[in-house]
C-alpha cells in the first residue's frame, strides 16, 4: 500500500511507479488523492487481465484517463463508454484494412523523401565528426503529422495548409498534452473551475479550442468539396475515401452528430502522428547506437529494391515489400501505462480481489522488462519478435481497447526509417546514461540529437 505523491515531476513518474513496485511487490494498491487505484506490474498477471478484457471486464479506461482526452479531444473512441464504444470502434476498424493502407503509401513515400530532404542541411559528406548537430523529433513528427492529417482529411485540404498552421496545432497540442499530464498530480487543481481560472488552465483551454477548430475547417472544406461533386484531390485508389469522408458519410445517414464528428476527427489526429513520430525518434536513437543493426537494415534494402535502393524519383516500397521486411519490425513500446477501469469484481490467482470500479494500472514499462519473458530485457534486440508472439507484450494495449491503428502506425515508422537509413548513416551525441524521456501519456524523448553522412551507395 502506498499513496501518490503530489508535485511527482512527470519525468519522475515512471521511476516513481518502479519504486512504490520494488517495496511493496506486483500488485500495489495506493490512495490517489482519496480514490483506490491499482498498480499492476507482473506480466502473469498482466496476460490474465488481457483474458479477462477481451471479456469485458477491464474494459473501461480510468476516469482521469477519460476526462484528460475529453479535454484534449472533445468525446470520441477514447473516453466513450464500454457500449457505445464497441459501436463506434465497429466503424473505425473497416478504416485500416489492408487496400486503404496500400493506397497511402505513395502519401508516406512522399513525406520519407521529404524528410530527408529537409535534413541534407545537416549531412556532412565524409568525416561524421565535423557534422552539424539536430535534433531529430520535430523532423518525425511534421512527417508523421502530414501522413495522418492527409488520411484523415484528404490531400486538397493538406495542400492548402500552411506550415503556420501546422506548426501551431503540433505546438498547441504539445501544451495540452503536458499540461493535462501534469494537472493529473496537483489534486487541488481537480475541479474544472478552479483549473480553467489559473493561466495555465487558461492557455490549456484555448491550445485545445484552437485544436478542434482546426478539425471544424476541415469539415467545412471537405463538405463544400462533397457539395461540388470533387473527390477532394484525395490519393484515389480504388474506393478510398478520407477518414472524415466516412464521418460526413455516417452524419448523412443520421449515425453521428457534428460534434461526434469533430470528436472523431480529433481523436484520430492526435491518436495518429505523435505516437508514430514518437517510435521513429526512439527507434532511430537505438539504431544510431548500434551501428551493425542499423548496416544490417541497409542490407536488406539494398537486397530487396536493388536499383531502386535510395531512388528519389519512385515510390520503391511496395505493400509486398514492406510486409516482408525482416529487419524492420522494430517497435520501441512507448506507453508506459495502460489506464484501466474494472467493469466487475476481479479475483486474482493469489486470492486478492479488485473490486468493481477501481482505477487499475497497467505498467507495461516494467512488464515489458520481465526476464521471465524477455531475454536481456534492458538490451535493444528486435530480433526477440521475429518469433512466437511474446504472450505480454502489448506494445499496441489490449483487449477491445486495442490501438486501432497499429497497422498504419507500423507502416508509417517502416517507411520513414527506411528512407532515413537509405539516404544516410546515423550517428546519435546522446549518451546511454543522459538519454531521457519524460512522461506525457507517452514516454517521449526529452531530445534525440543526430549526426548524419551522405550514404555512399
Ligand atoms: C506505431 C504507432 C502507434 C503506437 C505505438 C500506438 C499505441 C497505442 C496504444 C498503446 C493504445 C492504447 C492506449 C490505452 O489503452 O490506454 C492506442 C490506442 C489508440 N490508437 Fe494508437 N498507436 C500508434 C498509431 C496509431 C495511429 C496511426 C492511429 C490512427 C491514425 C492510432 C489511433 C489510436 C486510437 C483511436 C486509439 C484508441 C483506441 C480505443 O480506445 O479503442 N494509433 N494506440
Amino acid at each position: 500500500m502506498g499513496f501518490v505523491k503530489p508535485f511527482v515531476e512527470t519525468l519522475e513518474l515512471v521511476g516513481w511507479t518502479r519504486e512504490m513496485v520494488t517495496k511493496f511487490g506486483p500488485v500495489v494498491r495506493v490512495w490517489n488523492f482519496g480514490r483506490p487505484n491499482v498498480l499492476v506490474s507482473s506480466s502473469d498477471l498482466a496476460i490474465a487481465l488481457k483474458k479477462l478484457q477481451k471479456e469485458g471486464a477491464v474494459d473501461d479506461k480510468s476516469a482521469d484517463v477519460k476526462d484528460f482526452a475529453v479535454a484534449i479531444n472533445g468525446i470520441g473512441l477514447v473516453s466513450l463508454p464500454p457500449e457505445v464504444h464497441t459501436r463506434h470502434k465497429k466503424f473505425w476498424n473497416p478504416f485500416f484494412n489492408w487496400r486503404n493502407i496500400e493506397s497511402i503509401l505513395p502519401d508516406m513515400q512522399e513525406e520519407g523523401i521529404k524528410v530527408v530532404n529537409q535534413l541534407e542541411k545537416y549531412a556532412g559528406r565524409d568525416s561524421i565528426s565535423q557534422c552539424k548537430v539536430f535534433n531529430l523529433p520535430p523532423y518525425a513528427i511534421r512527417a508523421t503529422f502530414n501522413i495522418t492529417c492527409c488520411t484523415a482529411f484528404g490531400k486538397d485540404f493538406m495542400d492548402t495548409m500552411s506550415d503556420d498552421t501546422a506548426n501551431a496545432y503540433i505546438h498547441d497540442f504539445h501544451t495540452v498534452a503536458v499540461n493535462l499530464s501534469r494537472r493529473a498530480f496537483r489534486p487541488w487543481l481537480n475541479k474544472d473551475f478552479i483549473y480553467y481560472s489559473t493561466p495555465e488552465g487558461r492557455r490549456t483551454k484555448r491550445s485545445a479550442e484552437r485544436g478542434a477548430s482546426l478539425m471544424k475547417e476541415a469539415i467545412e472544406f471537405r463538405r463544400n468539396l462533397r457539395n461540388c461533386g470533387s473527390n477532394g484531390g484525395n490519393c484515389i485508389q480504388g474506393d478510398y475515401k478520407c477518414f472524415l469522408d466516412r464521418l460526413l458519410d455516417m452524419k448523412e445517414q443520421g449515425v453521428l452528430n457534428e460534434a461526434q464528428i469533430v470528436g472523431e476527427l480529433n481523436v484520430f489526429v492526435a491518436g495518429g502522428y505523435d505516437t508514430s513520430a514518437v517510435v521513429i525518434s526512439l527507434v532511430m536513437y537505438h539504431l544510431a547506437i548500434h551501428p551493425d543493426h542499423q548496416e544490417k537494415i541497409v542490407q536488406e534494402l539494398q537486397e530487396v529494391l536493388g536499383p531502386d535502393f535510395g531512388s528519389n524519383n519512385n515510390y520503391p516500397l511496395t505493400w509486398d515489400i514492406i510486409k516482408n521486411f525482416k529487419h524492420l519490425d522494430l517497435l520501441y513500446p512507448l506507453v508506459p501505462v495502460l489506464p484501466r477501469r474494472s467493469t466487475q469484481d476481479i479475483k486474482l490467482e493469489d486470492g486478492k480481489m479488485i473490486p468493481k470500479g477501481v482505477d487499475v494500472f497497467i505498467l507495461t514499462d516494467i512488464i515489458h522488462r520481465d526476464p521471465k519473458y524477455f531475454e536481456e530485457p534492458n538490451a535493444f534486440k528486435p530480433e526477440r519478435h521475429s518469433g512466437t508472439p511474446i504472450p505480454s507484450f502489448m506494445p499496441f494495449s489490449l483487449g477491445n481497447r486495442t490501438c486501432v491503428g497499429q497497422t498504419m502506425g507500423m507502416v508509417t515508422v517502416k517507411i520513414i526509417v527506411a528512407h532515413l537509413l537509405m539516404r544516410y548513416v546515423w550517428e546519435t551525441t546522446e549518451t546511454k546514461e543522459g538519454f531521457k524521456t519524460l512522461f506525457q501519456t507517452l514516454q517521449v524523448p526529452v531530445s534525440v540529437n543526430c549526426k548524419i553522412r551522405k550514404r555512399t551507395m
